[in-house]
């Protein structure tokens, strides 16, 4: 009897982190279901790596920062008979102007996204993979979940949700064989700073600092296979968070003041 190959569903596919997992997880054999809003930069992905490696991938243009996106998505890997076996909850931004002065509108949708959404998601797919008795879950979350809060910033707030509740879902689900991980970048080599408009600021950080989207997503993937709950890739960030854990809390807001590279003027 054949079996089916596993199916990822990855969010955030269309660029950098999300569609590095893409290429890495076709190269493995696995099928797939990309999300994001660019339906034409899916649509060509898909077709390069259904080429290049012969795996069924699917497409789903949404808008995770609308609230009905995540059953949405669901429902249409259901229609194509896809069951969701890993879910890279990936697609993110950061905000770029100062809370207050940002409607109200943009920061509920980043917290749609980035909390509510992601944190669907993996509540839609845990029954099948309890059921399959098998599963993957990796959730995008930052180096910045360890580094103090960031003036005017929810990323560092939003991050540390996602740092922390990976690991309480990852005790809660272990035993019925899904693991799930963090996956705490640093910096790294994608659309992030354009969409956030820093790009001039980001290109006078040294580059010791930054990494690759595919060395990033190599030593993710190789964490998730061994059922570490949470990956900081790359020497120097593993450094970093080391570092910045164990600061007092009163020292912790003074270097998040001083030291933020983004934060608003
Ligand atoms: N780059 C870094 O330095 C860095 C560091 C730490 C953590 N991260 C995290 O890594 C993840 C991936 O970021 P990246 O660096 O790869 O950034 P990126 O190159 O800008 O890619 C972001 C992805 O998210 C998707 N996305 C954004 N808003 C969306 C929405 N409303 N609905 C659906 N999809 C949406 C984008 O697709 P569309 O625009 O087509 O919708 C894109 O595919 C994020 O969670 C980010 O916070 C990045």
């Amino acid at each position: 009897m054949t079996t089916s190959p596993r199916t990822a569903l990855i969010t955030g596919a269309s660029a950098g982190i999300g569609a590095a997992f893409a290429h890495h997880l076709a190269a493995r054999g696995y099928q797939l279901l990309l999300v994001a809003r660019r339906d034409d930069r899916l649509r060509e992905l898909a077709a390069q790596l259904t080429t290049r490696h012969d795996v069924r991938c699917e497409v789903f243009a949404a808008d995770l920062t609308d609230p009905a996106a995540p059953a949405a998505v669901l429902d249409h890997a259901d229609r194509q008979g896809l069951n969701i076996d890993i879910l890279i909850n990936n697609a993110g931004l950061s905000g770029k102007t100062a809370f207050a002065d940002t409607p109200w509108e943009v920061l509920a949708g980043e917290i749609q996204l980035m909390m509510t959404a992601q944190t669907q998601l993996a509540h839609l797919v845990i029954p099948g993979m309890k059921e399959r008795r098998w599963g993957r879950i990796v959730n995008l979350s930052s180096v910045a979940a360890f580094a103090p809060p960031a003036a005017s910033l929810l990323y560092t707030g939003i991050k540390s949700y996602v740092l922390n509740t990976s690991q309480a879902l990852d005790m809660e689900l272990k035993p019925h064989g899904i693991h799930v991980t963090a996956l705490c970048p640093g910096f790294t080599r994608t659309e992030f700073h354009d969409v956030m408009g820093t790009r001039d600021r980001a290109d006078h950080l040294p580059g010791i600092l930054w990494q690759q989207p595919d060395a990033v997503v190599t030593e993710g993937w190789a964490a998730v296979m061994k059922g570490k709950p949470v990956c900081v890739p790359g020497t120097v960030n593993k450094i970093s968070a080391a570092a910045m854990k164990p600061l007092p809390i009163r020292l912790g807001y003074l270097a998040g003041k001083i030291l933020n590279p983004f934060k608003n003027s």
